[in-house]
């Protein structure tokens, strides 16, 4: 498991297990789950896998329980940037192994579709990297993105110089350049979250 992961203030509820999405059944039991939240899988997941998974999802969610997905949709970038389009370049290889580069916009429709669940509800919220606002809060933010980002675009090291997309010499400068000039020029991203609850809560 990565050491990014703040062990110390892991609350005692939180057990961390490595494990393969696409070997199902999952190992947990029917309903043993109050609330399922499973996010940013959308370069993971083939796209006719997603209708099985969330059945299986919704198996291990409590009656009256809920389960919540979140994807990111819209991106809207202003122009070139100096660090290769590695999303661009992730996600070109990944629509041809037959990903839904669109899956955000399909939560709704997933969800709905998934016999058990009642209460489908989508929320979308923009994510911008250089607010407007300049009060405590949005700086925060912002700093929280910028930190999320440099250990995204560091662990992309070898996908973008094998294929000779970035010298292996460029590679730290480049991430330095990006992650300034992600967070002084505005990004936005649509994030869509999208809940349900499985059946009807049993009284106990
Ligand atoms: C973009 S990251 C999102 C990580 C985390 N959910 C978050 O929001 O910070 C995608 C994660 O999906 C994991 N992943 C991809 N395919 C998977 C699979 N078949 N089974 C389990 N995890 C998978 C990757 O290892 C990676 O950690």
């Amino acid at each position: 498991m990565s050491p990014v992961q703040p062990s110390a203030i892991k609350p005692k509820n939180v057990d961390f297990m490595v494990g393969d999405l696409t070997k199902l059944p999952l190992p947990f039991e029917d309903g043993t789950f109050d609330y399922v939240h499973m996010r940013l899988l959308n370069l993971g997941l083939h796209k006719d896998f997603w209708p099985t998974l969330i059945s299986e999802i919704t198996r291990v969610v409590k009656p009256g329980g809920h389960l919540e997905l979140m994807e990111i949709g819209r991106a809207v970038m202003p122009g070139p940037t100096k660090f290769p389009n590695l999303i661009g370049f992730a996600l070109q290889g990944a629509v041809s192994r037959g990903i839904d580069s669109d899956i955000a916009k399909h939560l709704k429709y997933h969800l709905e579709s998934q016999p058990g669940l009642t209460n489908v509800q989508e929320v979308v919220r923009q994510l911008q990297t250089c607010p407007d606002r300049s009060d405590a809060s949005a700086v925060r933010i912002a700093k929280l993105y910028g930190d999320d980002l440099r250990c995204a675009v560091t662990g992309s090291k070898a996908p973008l110089v094998a294929p000779g997309l970035c010298k292996e010499e460029d590679f730290e400068g480049l991430v330095k350049a990006h992650v300034g000039e992600t967070l002084s020029t505005k990004h936005e991203f649509d994030w869509v979250r999208c809940f349900a609850m499985k059946g009807e809560r049993k009284e106990e």
